[in-house]
């Protein structure tokens, strides 16, 4: 057997700029690492499930009565939660999305009011301070801190959040676990810290854990829900560890009872319905990809080592701490004295990276990387950065 039988190593520059894709599509000419896709062809389970799909020739209304068990991929939700969490979920706490984004926002909507306080981790994927302040609520920021006891090199002070909270009561925290952009995963302890705060702050956890499963070994994804079970809507989807993001669909699972009925209470076709062909492939990947997604793994791994490598030598003074989960690098450019985005220094030499400030005021003189491509591709990457 092949010792690359996906082809994660044999991805060309031309391939890419041939792809349609934002990545690729919206800079031509230049090399990019920015928005969250992986450049590797999507997984066979997953093709060979569209391609059945299509091939059915049958794209009317789709027979998921919940009397039935639910769509396939609210099944194969169910029991992979249970498989890898030892999560018991039932089919009447889920709710199906188009993305995890909307979900985020139908719970702020519902479970909040405007001039409420929403506890956020910062620096922090934009999408999270866009939905809390666009729709009028306030940021209450937990800024990441770095940390050497900390397998992502960052930690946050729940003591200060503690302080802060009594101080000035919120109403949720809105938690992205794994963290983009720090790669944090967060720990059993800081899970059941953070169950306790939102127990004595009474606040709704809406936990967005769709890197969960680009948590690298031995580290392993705890869902939040399993340590605040009453509290806590977690949204998950298989776009970011599957590379599926343009087949739009996610789940929700309301573990908080109330914020369940707040949704429910409004009418159904509001939030609209998934679509066959992300239910299908979401299905196979989270029934059938686990072998793909081992094989991706171990090849991030490398990825984020090699990162570690090619920036020690280029750039000594760029902070890297190898991300925890996610492939996604969060550069500290400010030694480099290039102001609060480096990335359009690196635009300008023809390298597309993820613009710092925009996660946030905590994001000024940093920048993303995206390292799920080739060896080749990223040593390109970092020789282009270089100038
Ligand atoms: C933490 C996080 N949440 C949500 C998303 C976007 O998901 P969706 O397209 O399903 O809204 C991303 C995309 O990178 C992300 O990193």
């Amino acid at each position: 057997m092949s010792s690359d039988p996906y082809g994660l190593e044999s991805i060309s520059i031309q391939w890419l700029r041939a792809k349609p894709g934002q990545k690729w599509a919206r800079y031509p000419g230049d090399v990019s690492a920015w928005v969250a896709d992986m450049d590797f062809p999507p997984p066979p389970v997953v093709l060979t499930a569209l391609r059945n799909t299509t091939g059915s020739g049958d794209f009317g209304y789709p027979d998921w009565r919940r009397s039935a068990g639910g769509s396939p991929a609210e099944q194969a939700f169910i029991a992979r939660c249970a498989r890898r969490y030892g999560w018991q979920i039932g089919l009447g706490e889920l709710m199906e999305l188009n993305d995890v984004v909307q979900g985020i926002q139908i719970v702020l909507h519902t479970s909040t009011a405007p001039g409420d306080r929403i506890v956020v981790h910062t620096p922090i994927y934009p999408p999270f301070l866009s939905s809390v302040e666009d729709s009028g609520r306030e940021v209450v920021r937990v800024p990441a801190q770095p940390s050497t006891a900390s397998p992502s090199g960052w930690t946050f002070d729940h003591g200060a959040l503690d302080a802060e909270l009594t101080a000035r009561p919120a109403t949720a925290l809105l938690l992205c676990h794994p963290h983009n952009p720090t790669g944090h995963v967060f720990s059993e302890v800081e899970l059941r810290e953070l169950a306790a705060l939102a127990e004595r702050h009474d606040l709704l956890i809406i936990s967005d854990e769709i890197h969960a499963d680009l948590t690298y070994a031995p580290l392993q994804h705890q869902p939040m829900a399993l340590f605040a079970p009453e509290r806590t809507v977690s949204i998950h989807a298989a776009s970011k560890a599957f590379n599926l993001a343009g087949l739009r669909y996610a789940v929700a699972h309301f573990g908080s009872a109330d914020a369940l009925r707040r949704v429910k209470a409004l009418p159904g076709h509001l939030w609209g319905a998934p679509n066959l062909h992300g239910v299908a492939a979401t299905t196979a990947a989270w029934n059938d990809g686990d072998e793909w997604l081992a094989a991706v793994l171990v090849h991030l791994d490398r990825q984020r080592q090699l990162l570690a490598d090619l920036l020690r030598e280029a750039f000594p003074t760029i902070g890297y701490h190898m991300p925890a989960a996610t492939y996604l690098a969060w550069l500290d450019c400010r030694a480099l004295g290039w102001g609060d985005d480096p990335s359009r220094v690196f635009a300008e030499r023809g390298v597309r990276l993820s613009e710092g400030p925009n996660f946030g005021v905590e994001g000024r003189g940093f920048t993303r990387l995206n390292f799920a491509t080739s060896s080749t591709i990223l040593r390109d990457i970092v020789t282009r950065m270089a100038g």
